[in-house]
């Protein structure tokens, strides 16, 4: 006997388990499917972002930048310690227990909002009248509408797969159980540069090879470099346009062999290499071929801007689709379609998308960049206001980098807001909000901001697109 439902949702990270409170919110029958496993073997939905991304990511990223403060700014403050020490095991335990705390809460989100969850992978198994049957195990479901939200995997180099032991993908970059003497990445994107940071603050000598001649490309020019020169600084070893040859990997280390942008032939000996290079839309085993669901190149599902594939019923989010693989992208399409489904018209802004590398100093950006707005031949004007001035970055003893804003040279619409510094992840939001609300910059300008705080810095910036900061 099949199982009926208005809406299956396969995949349960932030596109699926999102996708489907909302359905359920709208008044559907759902069901959300997943296959990931916790250690013992019960389900852990949350997707890549609860178990193995955003969220361990963000818990070593915090430990390790406890350990770092310890060790390296406490004695500003006058306090002394002695004997400091890391112990990793509890370090991961730790990250380890906010990790199930993450996925305990979206198993008690599904009961509360009688979601039905099967454990176990999803696939189609053939069109049938009125929507699509689904099998998951034993059991054969069928859904009206099904959204399909199964993320991304890591890419490999070609040639060198994963063994999660010596060549990590960010599987198994966040459960290294002993800081490395000498760690590679390959890579300096945001997976690089993130965990990077936090075994580097450990005491690991990092070293990151990067193929491009320019770091974090995508990145306001201005702002990468105040990036690169902060990382550097902190012992970083970034090399820019590489070219990766042969890779040996041995019992104790892996051999990077690779030609630096002067040509020249080097090789870097490591205990631990990640590879961080991008990843790949998974479609493993979802059956598509089943229903001719439409895949590009790259395996990534194709849809339309509304999330439509080529099958009626059939939706799809999140890292399979094009776009940015960021949660909170995710989330927007699995709302959004849950409500075009209920015949509401939801929209997502691509361009209001915020991005956040939560190195230290953390980089966060909207809109666009000083380079596209220049290749776009668009009158713009540029202010920015470094953190040295403002008060609670002084106090806080994190001066480093700048708030920039851009805005349109005509009308003052904000075009795009760029940051470096501390607690950028959160000072970005006030941005996304302008730009929602097509703030000017003078906007942003005129509104009361609490001193002493780090959102001054914005207002000041703001105040900086029309030459006329107050502390600077
Ligand atoms: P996923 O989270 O990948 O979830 C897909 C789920 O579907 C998985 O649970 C998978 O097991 C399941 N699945 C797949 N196929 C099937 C099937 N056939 N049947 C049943 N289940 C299936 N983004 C941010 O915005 N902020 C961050 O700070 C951030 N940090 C990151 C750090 C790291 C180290 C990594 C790797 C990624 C990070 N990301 C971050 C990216 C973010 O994790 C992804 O963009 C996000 O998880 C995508 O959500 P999703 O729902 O599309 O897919
Ligand atoms: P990425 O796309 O951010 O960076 C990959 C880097 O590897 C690029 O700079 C690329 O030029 C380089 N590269 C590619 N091939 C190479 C090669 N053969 N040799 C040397 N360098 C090479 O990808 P990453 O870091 O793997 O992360 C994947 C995605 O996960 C990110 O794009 C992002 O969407 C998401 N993510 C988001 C985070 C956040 O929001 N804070 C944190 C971590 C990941």
């Amino acid at each position: 006997m099949s199982k009926n439902f208005d809406v299956i949702v396969i995949g349960a990270g932030p596109g699926g388990y999102i996708a489907a409170i909302r359905a359920a919110q709208l008044g559907f029958a759902v069901a959300c499917i997943d296959e990931w496993k916790n250690e013992k073997g019960g389900p852990a939905p949350g997707g890549t972002c609860t178990n193995v991304g955003c969220i361990p990511s963000k818990a070593l990223l915090q430990s390790s930048e406890h350990f770092e403060h310890a060790g390296h700014s406490f004695a500003d403050h006058g306090i002394g310690l002695t004997n400091l020490s890391i112990d990793v095991a509890k370090m991961l335990g730790r990250k380890n227990t906010v990790v199930k705390q993450n996925n305990d809460g979206i198993l008690f989100l599904f009961k509360k909002n009688k979601i039905t969850f099967f454990h176990g992978r999803g696939a189609f198994g053939k069109a049938v009248d009125g929507g699509y049957e689904i099998v998951v195990g034993d059991e054969v479901l069928v859904g009206k509408q099904v959204i399909v939200a199964t993320g991304s995997n890591a890419r490999p180099l070609p040639g060198t797969p994963f063994d999660e032991e010596m060549v990590l993908s960010n599987d198994g970059a966040l459960r290294i159980p002993a800081v490395p003497r000498k760690m590679g990445l390959i890579g300096s994107g945001v997976i690089g540069l993130e965990m990077g940071s936090v075994w580097r603050r450990l005491g690991a000598d990092v070293t990151v090879l990067e193929a491009l001649p320019t770091f974090l490309g995508a990145v306001d020019e201005q702002i990468a470099k105040e990036a690169h020169k902060a990382f550097t600084k902190q012992g970083l070893k970034i090399e820019l346009g590489v070219k990766v040859g042969d890779i040996k990997v041995g019992k104790k280390s892996v051999t990077v062999a690779y030609t630096d942008a002067k040509g020249g032939a080097q090789e870097l000996v490591v205990d631990k290499l990640i590879v961080s290079i991008g990843r790949v839309p998974n479609t493993i085993g979802l059956g598509a071929e089943n229903v001719g669901l439409k895949l590009d190149e790259r395996g990534a599902i194709v849809v339309d801007e509304l999330c439509k594939t080529n099958l009626p019923g059939v939706w799809a989010v999140g890292d399979v689709v094009r776009g940015p693989m960021l949660a909170h992208k995710a989330e927007e399409e699995g709302v959004a379609v849950a409500e075009r489904i209920a015949g509401q018209h939801s929209h997502v802004n691509f361009n209001t998308i915020p991005w956040v590398i939560y190195t230290s100093p953390e980089i966060a950006w909207v809109g666009q960049t000083e380079q596209q707005l220049k290749a776009a031949g668009r009158a713009y004007k540029a202010g920015t206001f470094p953190f040295l001035a403002n008060g609670r970055a002084r106090a806080l003893g994190d001066t480093t980098g700048m708030v920039k804003f851009l805005a349109d040279a005509a009308t003052d619409e904000i075009l795009g807001v760029h940051i470096v510094g501390p607690m950028a992840s959160e000072l970005i939001a006030e941005a996304v909000v302008a730009m929602e609300f097509k703030a000017s910059s003078e906007d942003i300008a005129r509104i009361c901001h609490a001193h002493p705080s780090l959102s001054e810095a914005t207002k000041e910036a703001a105040l900086a697109v029309d030459k006329r900061t107050l502390n600077f």
